[in-house]
């Protein structure tokens, strides 16, 4: 079933290596990746590594596949400006994945046509190590936001906007070669999340959080999870959108 996403529409499929056991991925999504995805994948020391790799591959082929409406192996990903990859066929899209400290990952996906879109994801058990990095780099907006918060919510919106910095970063393609200082976030009493030249959403799926960032207005924002026979055999999971 092509063309899922319409019009300023952003799809976010989001899986986790808990569901989606390593030998299953590669047996169903192995064929359909490249030499270089294979070599990556075979250089990775850690297990746990090398599982979250394989299933972004497997989510970004799939989550692809029914965009563009092709066989998950029959289009290339190419890397474009700075680095960010890209597909043929009007398509946006970016990834995330990461490991938490007990080596458990997940994998998220934005995929949308035609806006630019970056997207990135962090343990939310990441906040007390973050708040470190706040204190010493973020603005004094963003700090005293943060110090009006209670602990928990402190650590969960520091978490939030690590990850909308590096989203801004991640749809323009400069990535982390930009300071993420220069991308300031301001948290508005209805609870959105801003910055200047920039749509943003923030999403919660189990112990991640994460944030999506484009150009344009973002329309239909949707969030996708396939089960059953695709990734693995587990039932669904929710993924939280928050506007
Ligand atoms: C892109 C970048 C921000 C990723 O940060 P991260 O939080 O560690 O990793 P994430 O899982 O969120 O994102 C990684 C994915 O982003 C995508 N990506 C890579 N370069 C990208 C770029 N320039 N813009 C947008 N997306 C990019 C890829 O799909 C990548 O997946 P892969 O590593 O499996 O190929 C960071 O690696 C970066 O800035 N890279 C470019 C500059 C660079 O190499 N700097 C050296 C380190 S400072």
């Amino acid at each position: 079933m092509p063309s899922r996403a319409g019009a300023n529409a952003v799809d976010l499929w989001y899986a986790l290596t808990a569901d989606c056991p390593a030998d299953a991925l590669l047996g169903r999504f192995g064929p359909a990746l490249s030499a270089d995805e294979h070599e990556r994948h075979a250089r990775l020391v850690h297990a746990g590594d090398r599982h979250v790799f394989l299933l972004s591959r497997a989510l970004l082929r799939l989550a692809l596949s029914k965009t563009l409406g092709a066989e998950a192996g029959s289009f290339s990903i190419e890397l474009g400006a700075g680095g960010k990859p890209r597909v043929a066929g009007g398509v946006e899209f970016n990834l995330s994945h990461t490991v938490d400290a007990t080596g458990a990952g997940a994998a998220v996906v934005a995929v949308s046509r035609g806006i630019a879109v970056g997207v990135d994801m962090e343990p939310a058990s990441r906040g007390v190590e973050l708040a470190e990095l706040v204190s010493r780099r973020y603005a004094d907006a963003e700090r005293e936001m943060l110090e009006r918060c209670a602990p928990g919510e402190r650590h969960r919106r520091t978490v939030w906007m690590w990850t909308a910095k590096e989203a801004v970063l991640k749809a323009t393609g400069e990535g982390l070669r930009r300071s993420p200082e220069s991308v300031v976030i301001e948290w508005g009493d209805d609870g959105r999340v801003r910055t200047p030249g920039w749509e943003l959403a923030r999403f919660a799926a189990g112990g991640y959080l994460g944030s999506l960032a484009s150009t344009a207005c973002l329309g239909e924002l949707r969030a996708t999870w396939r089960s059953g026979g695709e990734l693995g055999p587990a039932s669904g999971r929710a993924i939280e959108l928050l506007r």
